[in-house]
């Protein structure tokens, strides 16, 4: 199984992603758009794992309180278009203490440095870069998400298999 640890968002931030995704389209950017019901946040990817379990396990030891999750800003990693969110030290921290939590545990995860971002399209073809924004839609982050990644027919569906909750 090739799992991860993400935020699933808001109806409200979803709406706001998807209304710039159709502002990007309606200026010719071209690309593999994210379906609606893909959009997230990664805080940490597995890869390859035998078993969801021992994730969960793992998950649940991370301590964190409900906190607020901000659109700002778009941004590119080489064709992959992105929207950002606010910079905030509740959310590197929830990351860290996650991360840590799957080392303790023996759990493999990609160490590149925490980017928080949040995938529009892959695969992007524009003449300019578009100078476009989310709107600054909030949500209140209150539980981390264990996701399955397959690879369907029409892109890839994303399976949750289990969630753990903020504490307080
Ligand atoms: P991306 O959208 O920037 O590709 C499922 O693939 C999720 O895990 C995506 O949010 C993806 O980020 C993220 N991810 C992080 N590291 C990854 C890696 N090494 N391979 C695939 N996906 C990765």
């Amino acid at each position: 199984m090739r799992l991860f640890v993400a935020i699933e968002l808001s109806p409200a931030l979803c709406g706001a992603l998807t209304e710039l995704q159709a502002a990007l389209r309606r200026e010719n950017v071209r690309g593999s758009y994210t379906p609606a019901e893909n959009l997230h946040l990664t805080l940490a990817f597995l890869g390859e794992v035998p078993e969801a379990e021992p994730v969960l396990e793992a998950m649940e030891t991370v301590d964190f309180a409900p906190f607020p999750l901000r659109l700002e800003g778009v941004g590119c990693f080489g064709d992959l278009f992105w929207a950002g969110v606010t910079e905030s030290e509740a959310l590197a921290a929830c990351a860290r203490r996650l991360r840590r939590a799957l080392a303790e545990a023996g759990l493999p995860y990609d160490r590149k440095r925490f980017s928080p971002h949040i995938t529009l399209l892959r695969r992007a073809v524009f003449r300019e870069p578009p100078a476009l924004s989310p709107a600054p839609e909030e949500m209140l982050v209150t539980r981390l998400t264990l996701l399955r990644s397959d690879r369907g027919k029409r892109g890839m569906i994303y399976t949750p298999l289990g969630s753990v909750p903020a504490q307080g």
